[in-house]
């Protein structure tokens, strides 16, 4: 197998900081593509030149042109001007558009602590209802709580985390279980929707939904967040 290649769209916070991890975990070559002249580049000189130093043989390439994206075994899209825009233009709350983003994120993410487990048991046997429904709410708002603090842009360092996660179980086939936001052909009862689901990833991309059961609230929880996704989505023009 030849050298693995993978394209990032986008060379701001979450695009460089995802090149980064790739290619210092030598887990492909990297191609940086953005449309302000010399950002990719300058990002992208300044990793290769970091290679020496960290001990790694990824090439990286910084460029405005998308022929050199070709032949790229995973493309990892970015670009973005930032939520505010798209918040305003939709007349809704830039904390809400954190679920267009990612599908079921933000205020309407479906909780599930039956799932969530310390060393194989779930929190709901280890923590009282009380700082259950505080960690629920504070995930929820995790977004909204870096971009209050941060003041101007958002989250990078996790996003790109997770980015980098999804990329590497694809590059060496892992079949890690990652919640992404997928495009739902009847899974958990939605169709024709991106939503957010755990599901395996593996040389094959997204191999398939891992289809968990939900309870009665849970299922509620979930279609009220898919039904806030799809509003989202049919308000963007054609
Ligand atoms: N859902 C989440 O949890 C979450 C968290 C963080 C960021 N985000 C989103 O991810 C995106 C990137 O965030 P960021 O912090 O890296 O933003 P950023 O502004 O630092 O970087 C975005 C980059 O995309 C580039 N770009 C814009 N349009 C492009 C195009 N058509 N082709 C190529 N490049 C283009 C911009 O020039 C900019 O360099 C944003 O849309 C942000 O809202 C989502």
């Amino acid at each position: 197998m030849g050298r693995r290649k993978v394209s990032v769209i986008g060379a701001g916070n979450v695009g460089a900081t995802t090149a980064q991890r790739i290619a210092e975990a030598g887990l492909a070559d990297v191609v940086l593509v953005d449309i302000v002249d010399g950002l990719p580049q300058g990002k992208g000189l300044d990793l290769a030149e970091a290679a020496p130093v960290v001990g790694h043989d990824a090439r990286i390439v910084g460029t405005n042109d998308y022929a050199e994206t070709a032949g790229s075994d995973i493309v990892v899209v970015t670009s973005g001007i930032f939520r505010t825009f798209i918040a305003m233009e939709l007349g809704v709350s830039v904390e809400d558009t954190h679920a267009f983003v990612l599908g079921g994120h933000g205020d309407t993410m479906v909780p599930l602590p039956r799932y969530s487990t310390v060393a194989g048991v779930p929190i709901t046997e280890l923590l009282p209802p009380e700082r259950i429904t505080a960690l629920v709410e504070r995930t929820a708002n995790g977004g909204a709580e870096i971009v209050a603090l941060l003041k101007t842009g958002s989250a990078f360092y996790a996003p790109a985390a997770a980015t980098f996660e999804m990329v590497e179980a694809i590059l060496l086939d892992r079949k890690r279980v990652l919640p992404c936001a997928v495009y739902l052909q009847g899974e958990f009862g939605i169709r024709n929707l991106f939503v957010g689901v755990p599901c395996v990833l593996g040389a094959g991309g997204m191999e398939r939904v891992f289809e968990i059961e939900l309870n009665a609230d849970e299922r509620a929880a979930f279609e009220r967040s898919a039904a806030a996704v799809r509003e989202l989505v049919e308000r963007l023009p054609a």
